[in-house]
């Protein structure tokens, strides 16, 4: 998806023109992939501009980098109060929040702690990632041939660029086999997760999820999910899931702050359920507009963003959920 340039990126506690946010071909991030990052997205909700569960994220982006050894500069606060102003500067009333820190010009070789830490937060207005008809229809997955990294080589749970070089895998080859997404499963050859997303399955009434130990990100709008579910009286469980669960399972949807909650139709052209978005899911898909739609915010979630001076623009899934009401 092509980014749209804005006014504004902040760097470090100041905020420059767009067109100077810019490197030198010799940081080492480039190098040696020493770079993390959060995304995070804001809705025009019926209540006015907001910010989705911003604190989580940015709390997450300081524990990628903990990980590594390294501090972020800025506390939760602060960086959070930037993405805020950021929107507000660069006028958009829906958008995706990029945070983002790597290892900047300095030093050659692998150690990377005498090179200066850069941090940075973007943003852009971003539609659907998988699709306009992705929420409303479902999407057709695969089961990769890439397994997911490993828990003891590169650590799933901090939110590293370099953790990507496998998602990339797993994306080419599903884009090129002609699905929407492809599914990871860890080195025991149960369910990780998608290129970007958390997994989750519906078989007989309960709500199952991998454990974050089978090599996940621990999303942010997974635990969403946990939370809605249990409020609509689902039993959710985490539990190892093997490959063949994905072809028995009633239902499946994947999450993320790019998907949402988007169904799946089908793995490996197994139609899953009926082949149809299932019930669960649904309203599942409900309760999460409740909150990022009609801007209802009983869970605390929503960072409310005092007025710019754009004009509202659903987000796709916004609009397909909007029209369904
Ligand atoms: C690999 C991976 N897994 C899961 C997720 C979902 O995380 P979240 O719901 O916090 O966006 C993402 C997206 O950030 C991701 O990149």
């Amino acid at each position: 998806m092509a980014i749209t340039p804005t006014r504004s990126i902040w760097k470090d506690g100041k905020f420059i023109p767009f067109k100077q946010a810019t490197t030198h071909v010799l940081s080492h991030a480039i190098h040696y992939g020493s770079s993390w990052f959060e995304g995070i997205r804001a809705y025009h909700t019926a209540n006015g501009t907001a910010i989705f569960r911003l604190a989580d994220h940015m709390k997450r982006f300081h524990q990628s980098l903990k990980v590594y050894r390294t501090t972020l500069p800025h506390s939760v606060d602060e960086l959070s109060t930037a993405a805020v102003a950021l929107l507000q500067r660069n006028e958009l009333s829906q958008a995706y929040i990029r945070p983002f820190a790597f290892r900047g010009f300095g030093n050659m070789g692998v150690y990377p702690q005498n090179n200066p830490l850069e941090v940075y937060i973007a943003t852009w207005e971003w539609g659907a990632y998988l699709g306009d008809l992705a929420a409303e229809m479902g999407v057709d997955v695969c089961v990769s041939s890439w397994d997911r990294i490993t828990p003891n080589s590169l650590p799933s749970i901090s939110k590293a660029a370099g953790n990507y070089m496998n998602s990339q895998l797993v994306k080419m080859e599903a884009i090129e086999n002609g699905y929407a997404e492809g599914i990871c499963l860890d080195t025991y050859g149960n369910v990780a997760e998608g290129s970007g997303e958390n997994i989750f399955l519906v078989m007989d009434g309960e709500i199952i999820t991998p454990p974050s130990a089978s090599s996940l990100l621990p999303g942010i709008t997974r635990d969403t999910v946990c939370v809605l579910a249990d409020a609509l009286g689902y039993r959710v469980r985490e539990q190892n899931i093997p490959r063949a669960q994905l072809y028995t399972a009633d239902e499946m949807f994947m999450t993320g702050t790019a998907v949402e909650i988007t169904p799946v139709r089908s793995v490996d052209r197994i139609a899953v359920g009926k082949g149809k978005v299932g019930p669960v899911t649904r309203k599942i898909q409900k309760a999460f507009a409740q909150v990022t739609v009609e801007g209802n915010d009983p869970y605390g979630w929503l960072t409310f963003v005092p007025s710019s001076k754009t004009s509202p623009k659903a987000s796709s899934q916004t609009k397909q959920l909007n029209r369904k009401k």
